[in-house]
């Protein structure tokens, strides 16, 4: 066999991983394999492989550890939509996709290639954990990618598919990263499974219920994304990658876009007149943004609050809006942390902010209270306090209390503030104010029901209007609804090339 010929071998071996039984028992499981997977996320002919031939060392607990090349991850890198990308795809079918010392070795190579080279790490995960044969050097391994995930984290973008098993430690490396995808009914994440739960806690809980997309996607918000197959994933990774620059020091890509007649006449008719009757915020930002433009992240999780990328005349935008369909749009713990995080991305990575506000103030109870809701609303009010991307808030209709001051208010640093004519912006709803302020008149009034509703229909007249924040400035302009795209096309426009110098520190302490 000729030299080349051993390598063209050498190759159809490495590429067939665990060996052709094991590629069929992936895909009876209705899963791909981590070549498949890349060959779908990559431009077609643009992988590059890196450390085909890396094998395991065999000095672990058995002698004869059976060797595959490339030991159970593929890596390298290529690109998305022309746009160059990290990549590294893990694979089940050599030794569970379990994660050896050299299998390690080669994801940290991959992200220091990154972080040098200013581009995004996506990771497509499928793994057993920690090659068990291996002992104390695989958890090495593990603590290696969490300590660059941490590096990394702001520096470049870091996307997590889970497309199989992560459990244990693994599952710390995409809780670091950005943004986590899972696939429905085919993947799980979960610190310890369903056989320990038993032991410990003797609770009877299958994998999927205890840790599969639907349940994190709905339940513990691990996953910002749950995709109802990996074709859809990837699709999605790809979807989610085109809002984003590929550093912190570079900007968004921009879209195509042709200027044309931006008035959205709907929106005039979009808030209901009686300010209890709640309307969907998505069909708010339908006519806000670019059409087809909204990607809606963590959709499941917290839905009082939205968040997700659009664009508005072809660039990309960051939205936290209140959901006033839900909960009535009221802040709590679960959308607070969901606004937080979002924004701090935002951030990091260049992508201005949208913010739309209708929320009636924080959920009350002791629930909340005894939960933290005063250290996890603190999250949101600090992250779009410290954000210095162009910031635009528009308020559609309430804002009171402290959540009017957490949802980017000019006083927290935005650029410009909008409020629909309907907006009511006040230190709380007429009928609070009205029984605190006016208690002992409506007590002893002959019909002290007439008495409260005159009370409250003359606060709701004085003050339940923007006219009094923007008296004071708080509110750069009251606009039509219809004009407000328009407005928000001029005003990033306008925010552009916007620079903010911040005092000399080691880092922030958001309140954890
Ligand atoms: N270390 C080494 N090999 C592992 C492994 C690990 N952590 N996890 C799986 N494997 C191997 C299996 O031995 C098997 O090898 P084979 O192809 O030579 O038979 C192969 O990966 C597939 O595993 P299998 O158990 O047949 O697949 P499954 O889909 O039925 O189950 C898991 C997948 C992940 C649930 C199961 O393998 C498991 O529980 N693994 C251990 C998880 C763990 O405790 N990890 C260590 C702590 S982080």
């Amino acid at each position: 066999m000729s030299k080349i010929q051993e390598l063209h071998s050498k190759i159809a071996t490495a590429q067939l991983g665990g060996g052709q039984t094991r590629i069929d028992s992936q895909h009876k499981k209705g899963k791909l394999t981590a070549r498949e997977r890349l060959q779908l996320l990559l431009d077609e002919g643009s992988f590059e492989e890196l450390g085909m031939f890396v094998h395991n060392r065999n000095k672990g607990l058995t002698t004869e550890q059976e060797q595959f090349p490339g030991d159970g991850v593929v890596t390298g890198y290529g690109t998305i939509n022309g746009r160059l990308v990290y990549v590294f795809s893990q694979d089940f079918t050599v030794y569970g996709g379990s994660l050896s010392e050299p299998h390690a070795q080669k994801i940290c190579r991959i992200m220091d290639l990154a972080m040098e080279n200013g581009a995004p790490v996506i990771g497509l995960n499928d793994s057993g954990g920690a090659r068990i044969q291996e002992g104390v050097v695989s958890l090495g391994g593990y603590a290696d990618i969490f300590y660059r995930n941490t590096r990394a984290s702001g520096v470049i973008p870091q996307i997590s598919a889970i497309m199989g098993p992560c459990a244990g430690g693994a599952v710390y490396s995409p809780a670091i990263t950005d943004f986590i995808l899972m696939v429905e009914n085919t993947s799980y994440m979960f610190v310890t499974g369903p056989n320990v739960v038993k032991t410990v806690t003797h609770e009877e809980v299958t994998s999927e219920a205890l840790g599969g997309a639907q349940t994190h996607a709905t339940k513990s918000g691990v996953t910002h994304f749950a995709c109802s197959n990996e074709v859809a994933c990837i699709q999605n990774i790809k979807q989610l990658l085109s809002y984003m620059p590929q550093n912190c020091e570079d900007a968004a890509p921009v879209y195509p876009y042709e200027p044309g007649n931006e008035t959205r006449p709907s929106l005039n008719n979009m808030i209901p007149e009686n300010p209890n009757q709640p309307y969907d915020m998505k069909e708010v930002i339908a006519e806000l943004t670019d059409t087809d433009s909204f990607l809606e992240v963590h959709k499941d999780f917290a839905d009082n609050i939205i968040v997700g990328f659009a664009r508005i005349a072809g660039r990309s935008i960051g939205i936290v809006a209140n959901q006033p369909a839900v909960l009535a749009g009221v802040l709590d713990i679960h959308a607070s942390v969901k606004g937080a995080r979002f924004t701090r991305f935002c951030d990091a990575f260049n992508i201005p902010l949208l913010v739309l506000v209708d929320v009636p103030g924080f959920l009350p109870g002791t629930d909340q209270e005894w939960n933290g809701i005063i250290t996890n609303g603190a999250k949101l009010l600090f992250a779009l306090s410290e954000a210095t991307v162009p910031k635009i808030t528009v308020t559609t209709r309430k804002a009171y209390g402290g959540a009017y001051c957490v949802m980017n208010s000019k006083h927290i640093g935005a650029d410009l503030n909008f409020a629909f004519p309907q907006a009511e912006i006040a230190v709380m709803g007429p009928k609070g104010a009205v029984e605190i302020i006016y208690k002992k008149e409506i007590d002893s009034a002959p019909d002290p029901a007439a008495r409260m509703n005159e009370l409250v229909a003359d606060y709701t007249e004085r003050f339940a209007n923007p006219y009094l924040a923007a008296e004071k400035g708080y509110i750069d302009e009251v606009v039509t609804p219809e004009e407000t795209r328009s407005k928000l096309i001029k005003g990033y426009k306008m925010l552009e090339n916007k620079v903010v110098n911040l005092p000399r520190k080691k880092h922030g302490n958001i309140p954890l």
